[in-house]
């Protein structure tokens, strides 16, 4: 059987959220945003996978199974309720899960906003007050503070660009629910500063922290009128970013899937022109992102027969080899960690195949030098996958909604064999 071998020390493992996982995350604007009357939400977070409560069984559980790395996030909402008002048993909370990860072998890796803010930030504009960059540097310097020398790895901000894409310019059923290409322009620059004085502020507390952020990178392909589409979409909400990273100690990239775009090539210079125009991108492009993105469940244009996950998004896998030639095209040389790569689905295999199949094409990566540092696959539990509530399962381990049981799927312990052994067989003639 064909082996794919991985360098030593590779990092290895999963990935979460606070909101999707903890439960019961009651000061957020996400919580806020699922309860209100009309909310555009499937159905409530509620008590999540209680992880706020059973992560010491939970993070045993991932390093049993081999893992060596756990990516969590700290909520924000938990750790100032209030304005200026800093909540030590939160931060305590915080320590207690780094300190059970650290004891059960793996390294943990902290994001420090993961879609959500605190609700009385969400109810004065989210991240277009004007102080919103300010007041994220300043709670993450009070994390950073507190957590000291028992955290190396920081992700300042999770997908910026779903951020503001999805509750800013609308392609989402995001918080706080702006649709305006002014707000979606706003959001941009408000994270991407939000991002830099956090960096700023954490290395200020912590020099030798590693702080990156963490991207959404979609593996485009374009022909026609559709180039230009995709040059505007990829600066917009990706490069924005990527490039505010370039003095980052490294970068986190997650990809899901590949968007077609394909249109007539006589449309090419007028789509460019239109695109160039002020007044025609701001007709035009609204709309024309909330079809391109539209991620997260919504229906898309495939070529029949194409295989779909539960999500409505192409299957595949190789999308992240794609996302990480893209990012190291930007950034030569800048240290890359996968930090999501992921499929909903309901059938396990489809799981065990994606890993496989992106895992194969991170291996390319690594042929070619390009200095990728791990890999965290999407996600441990089945969890709150957002707008689409429960449905969509993104699990390693499956969640019981009822009783909260844990399932180890044969794709957990399929990650964790690989992790153990720093190899991956792939299926082979023999
Ligand atoms: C996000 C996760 C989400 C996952 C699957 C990523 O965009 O970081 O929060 O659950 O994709 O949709």
């Amino acid at each position: 059987m064909p082996e794919l071998r991985f360098p030593e020390g590779f990092l290895w493992g999963t990935a979460t959220s606070g909101h999707q996982v903890e439960g019961d995350n009651v000061h957020s604007d996400w919580w806020a945003w699922e309860n209100m009357p009309g909310s555009p939400v499937r159905e409530p977070s509620g008590r999540a996978c209680e992880h706020f409560w059973r992560y010491p069984a939970d993070v045993r559980l991932l390093a049993e199974l081999g893992l060596n790395t756990y990516r969590f996030s700290v909520e924000w909402s938990r750790v100032e309720p209030e304005d200026r008002m800093i909540e030590t048993s939160a931060l305590a909370h915080y320590r207690d899960v780094v300190e059970a990860v650290r004891a059960a072998g793996m390294t943990p890796v902290v994001t420090l906003n993961h879609f959500t803010l605190p609700a009385w930030l969400g109810r004065r504009g989210g991240w277009l007050n004007p102080r919103a960059p300010e007041r994220f540097a300043s709670y993450c310097a009070r994390v950073v503070e507190f957590l000291g020398d028992r955290v190396d790895w920081y992700a300042t901000i999770n997908e910026s660009a779903s951020v503001a894409f999805g509750g800013y310019l609308g392609a989402l059923d995001f918080p706080p629910g702006r649709k305006d290409l002014r707000s979606w322009e706003r959001a941009n620059q408000a994270l991407v500063a939000a991002h830099q004085a956090a960096r700023e502020a954490i290395h200020g507390v912590r020099p030798q922290a590693r702080v990156g952020q963490t991207f959404t990178i979609t593996e485009w392909a374009a022909s026609g009128g559709g180039v230009p589409v995709v040059e505007y979409l990829r600066a917009m909400m990706e490069d924005v970013f990527v490039e505010a990273s370039a003095d980052d100690d490294w970068v986190g990239v997650q990809s899901y899937t590949r968007e077609h775009l394909a249109a007539p090539a006589v449309l090419e210079p007028v789509l460019r022109r239109a695109l160039a125009s002020g007044l025609v991108r701001r007709l035009v492009v609204p709309p024309a992102v909330r079809v391109a993105t539209r991620g997260f469940g919504g229906p898309r244009r495939m070529a029949p027969g194409t295989r779909t996950t539960l999500m409505g998004y192409e299957y595949r896998p190789e999308a992240i080899g794609a996302a990480v030639r893209r990012v190291a095209e930007l950034l030569p040389g800048k240290p890359i960690l996968i930090t999501e790569h992921g499929v909903a689905t309901k059938d396990d295999a489809e799981r065990v195949e994606y890993i496989s199949r992106g895992l194969a094409t991170v291996r390319e990566c690594l042929d070619d030098g390009l200095p990728v540092l791990g890999y965290l696959h999407w996600s441990a539990f089945d969890n709150f996958e957002w707008a689409l509530g429960y449905r969509p399962t993104f699990g390693l381990i499956g969640v019981d909604r009822q009783t909260q049981e844990r399932i180890v799927r044969p794709s957990a312990r399929f990650l964790g064999e690989i992790a153990r052994s720093g190899v991956l067989a792939l299926p082979g003639d023999s």
